[in-house]
């Protein structure tokens, strides 16, 4: 019998153990999730530090680093879980967005893994998976919400109508946030990556710089991060010129606050619009201090649920994949061995 007609009929499981793997960027992971919601275990190696030589991702270094870890990480997941591979239903795996090479190494991995083991193999989109990160903060959660995806390649309000229904409301016309804090870091010198960086340096501002308004104000629920990138190169620019010094904290704090502030209130506003009574958020600058507390006081304010995940979860990791990896198992999609990496995965495929 083929792989893929053997795997469609195995009979499901309630509460399926399953391996997620992810490698779209430069962290390894691996995460053990029970019933899609329970994490057994989630471990990263991180290519971070040797990256930062370079002030930013090197692809090729990626793969290899992928290559190096892979294996050390699966079963790093494996013995925290205190498991065997012959305990797992299933195994999930981020098939884009993201480096095609670093993605083939997680993909190549997950399809030997699937095939010896004669489990379902589940294709997840990295995107969806930030969004389900917010699924293991609140094991109650449930469409409808509002998701705040703010991450390092997108920005974006998103109606989660059901789990695989969902209403884009608005997104970035050009930077994403994560890339404008990446881009403000490396003007301000800070080491890659920018963002926590960012966050540090701005708790020792005090003034506030007069910043571009971006879409402040504007209906809809899109966003613009080049404009404010801009002006804060501009700035730091013009002072280095003239000879003058300038607060480098005073900048971080000023940037942070543009950059955070329009999120929220489009997010508090697309959750009254929507009449939705809670709001997720998913991606790296969901990890941001600043975006958490002023979220929480506005949520709180308006008597809207905030799921927040845990700061670990909301930059990637394997765990939120395994997360929406589950609710792929519930509905039976599977991949069959031709399953290939891609650079570009949307929100809409699964
Ligand atoms: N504490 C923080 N404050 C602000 N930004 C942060 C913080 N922590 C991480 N980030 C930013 O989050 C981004 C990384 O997040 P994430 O891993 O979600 O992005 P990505 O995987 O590169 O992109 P995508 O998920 O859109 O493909 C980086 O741009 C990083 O600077
Ligand atoms: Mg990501």
């Amino acid at each position: 019998m083929k792989y893929i007609d053997k795997i469609k009929s195995l009979p499901k499981k309630e509460d399926p153990i399953i391996l997620a793997i992810e490698s779209s960027c430069d962290e390894t992971a691996c995460a053990i999730l029970k019933g899609g919601r329970e994490v057994l275990s989630s471990e990263i190696i991180s290519s971070a530090s040797v990256h930062a030589i370079y002030g930013g991702v090197v692809p090729e270094i990626a793969s290899r680093a992928h290559t190096d870890a892979i294996d050390k990480v699966v079963y790093k997941a494996l013995n925290k879980a205190n498991l065997t591979f012959s305990d797992l239903d299933a195994i999930a795996v981020t098939y884009g967005a993201g480096l095609l090479g670093a993605l083939l190494v997680g993909v190549s991995y997950a399809k030997a893994l699937a095939f010896s083991l004669g489990i379902p193999l589940i294709p997840v989109s990295h995107i969806r998976g930030h969004l389900a990160a917010a699924y293991l903060s609140d094991k109650e959660l449930k469409p409808p919400f509002i998701t705040l995806l703010a991450s390092g390649g997108h920005t974006a309000i998103i109606h989660v109508l059901d789990y695989d229904n969902f209403e884009i409301l608005g997104s970035t016309l050009d930077d994403a946030v994560g890339e404008a804090f990446d881009k403000v870091a490396r003007v301000l010198g800070l080491p890659y990556p920018g963002g926590p960086n960012v966050e540090k340096l701005a708790k020792d501002g005090n003034d506030i710089i007069a910043m571009p308004k971006m879409l402040k104000g504007s209906k809809g629920y899109n966003f613009s991060y080049s404009g404010l990138k801009t002006a804060v190169i501009n700035y730091a620019h013009k002072c280095q010129q003239k000879g003058e010094t300038f607060n480098k904290a005073d900048l971080a704090k000023s940037f942070q606050c543009a950059a955070i502030d329009i999120l929220v209130d489009k997010a508090i506003d697309a959750a009254c619009e929507k009449k939705v009574d809670t709001i997720t958020v998913g991606g790296g600058v969901g990890a941001n201090g600043y975006l958490r507390e002023s979220l929480s006081k506005k949520c709180a304010d308006k008597s809207i649920k905030l799921v927040l995940p845990q700061k670990c979860m909301c930059t990637d990791n394997a765990a939120m994949i395994g997360a929406e990896g589950y609710l792929r198992y519930l509905k039976g999609d599977f991949a069959d061995l031709d399953l290939n990496a891609k650079a570009q995965v949307g929100i809409e495929c699964k």
